[in-house]
């Protein structure tokens, strides 16, 4: 019995594998269950002020959508490697650092996994996307030494890193009866991960894959910054975004980039940034827009908002066309927003993961032409404008869609015990 487990902590939803004892290793058999009979645990931390308590996933979305006084924090995640990390939400006078708000969530990840397996885990493999942070290195390595120290701070002790492009690509092999080359494509919340792997059968097999894995490679574009570009093309115009002051001034974007991004919403609620919205406000040349941003915020409305784009994002994954209910504005707003508007919205993030694609194949001195397969995992996958980008890049390759939410823990289970038996 493996006595290591996975632990996939992601931008927006966690999970943990661990290889259960005589069952063969799958997606569905190999993710322990962490809220309601669920694989997935959203990364979601609520402190609930009314009552004192910290809730955790869906529970934690759902309290504070009920409207409990308290302070919501989703993308923890996008704070590793930044001096973010190191900072405080703050609600009725009480300081919530983020560094305590992130071991309580994975201390609360652990502790599920081990109730649902019966029985304690000392040991872990934690996946980690290529970059946390591009192109610096220092930061990087800044962000996965914070993930150790939390990972030990709640009682692991013995921990490995894999990379998230990699744990997929175990999970993909374990599935396959013969020979591939693979490009396997990761697009997550936070960040777009890719890797160009040898898989089979035999190769399973083997400890050392160093040799089987020709490239990784990533970029930090992920599901959250299609919510925030989504946000700032639709919605943000209707609170001011893009409006001046009477002076002719530009009402300054800061307010909008806040709280259009996931993990910077509660800053929008400190005292300074209201005060200083307060003066904008008397200057503004359409007031009533930026009272209704004063209402929202005033409101704790921002997560909501949030929330309301990304349904919609998610929505036009099926559909041309959604309706945006946006009853807590006041005034109230209506509004369709278009799959067209959408493409638009994030064009140049998915030209950015394109180029990450082609650097792979450049660096691995690889022609795309001779991918077998390309893996497709990750929530973000379901953007068709993203995977016809990265699909048209191999041509020839046959397209898998793996568990979009299930594949990186699944794969983290196998490297677990392949780590620490
Ligand atoms: N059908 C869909 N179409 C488009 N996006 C979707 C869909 N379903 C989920 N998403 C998005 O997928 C993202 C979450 O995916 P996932 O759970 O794979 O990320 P994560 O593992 O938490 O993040 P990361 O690996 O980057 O840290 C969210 O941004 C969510 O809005
Ligand atoms: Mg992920």
């Amino acid at each position: 019995m493996a006595h290591a487990c996975g632990v996939d902590f992601g931008t927006s939803n966690s999970t943990v594998g661990w290889l259960r004892p005589g069952k063969t290793h799958s997606a569905s058999s190999s993710l322990l269950a962490l809220e309601d009979g669920k694989p997935t645990l959203p990364s979601v931390v609520f402190f609930n002020a009314d009552d004192e308590r910290v809730v955790y996933g869906r529970a934690a979305v759902a309290d504070y959508l009920e409207g409990y006084e308290g302070r919501l924090m989703r993308s923890l995640k996008s704070l590793l490697g930044t001096s973010l990390i190191d900072g405080q939400t703050e609600v009725g006078g009480r300081a919530l650092p983020f560094r305590s708000l992130l071991s309580q969530f994975i201390g609360e990840v652990k502790r599920r996994a081990e109730s649902e397996a019966g029985r304690p885990f000392d040991s872990v493999v934690l996946g980690r996307p290529v970059f946390f942070i591009d192109d610096d290195p220092q930061a990087d390595q800044l962000a996965q030494d914070t993930l150790a120290e939390v990972a030990r701070a709640v009682g692991f002790r013995e921990i490995g890193f894999q990379y998230e492009p990699i744990a997929a690509a175990f999970d993909y092999e374990s599935q396959i009866d013969r020979e591939e080359l693979v490009l396997i494509a990761d697009i997550g919340g936070g960040t777009s991960d890719f890797s160009l792997v040898r898989l089979g059968p035999q190769r399973a097999t083997r400890l050392e894959r160093r040799d089987d894995i020709l490239a990784t490679g990533g970029v930090h574009i992920g599901g959250t910054d299609f919510d925030k570009y989504l946000s700032l093309a639709a919605v943000m115009p209707l609170l001011g975004y893009g409006s001046s002051l009477r002076s002719g001034a530009a009402i300054p974007s800061s307010y909008y980039f806040n709280l259009a991004t996931w993990h910077t919403i509660n800053q929008a609620y400190t005292r300074k940034s209201v005060a200083q919205l307060a003066d904008l406000a008397r200057d503004a040349a359409d007031p009533a827009k930026i009272a209704r941003l004063q209402n929202l915020i005033e409101d704790r409305a921002g997560h909501w908002l949030a929330i309301q784009v990304e349904d919609a994002k998610i929505g036009l994954s099926g559909a041309a066309s959604v309706a945006l209910e946006l009853d807590r504005l006041s005034p109230p707003e209506s509004l369709a927003v278009t799959r067209a508007q959408f493409e638009a919205a994030i064009a140049q993030l998915v030209d950015s993961v394109g180029a990450t694609v082609r650097k792979l194949f450049a660096e691995a001195g690889v022609a795309p032409e001779a991918v077998d397969t390309v893996f497709f995992t990750g929530g973000s996958s379901g953007v068709g404008l993203l995977r016809e980008r990265i699909g048209a890049l191999v041509p020839g390759a046959r397209r898998v869609e793996g568990d979009l939410f299930g594949s990186i823990g699944a794969g983290l289970a196998l490297d677990a015990q392949r780590k620490f038996g």
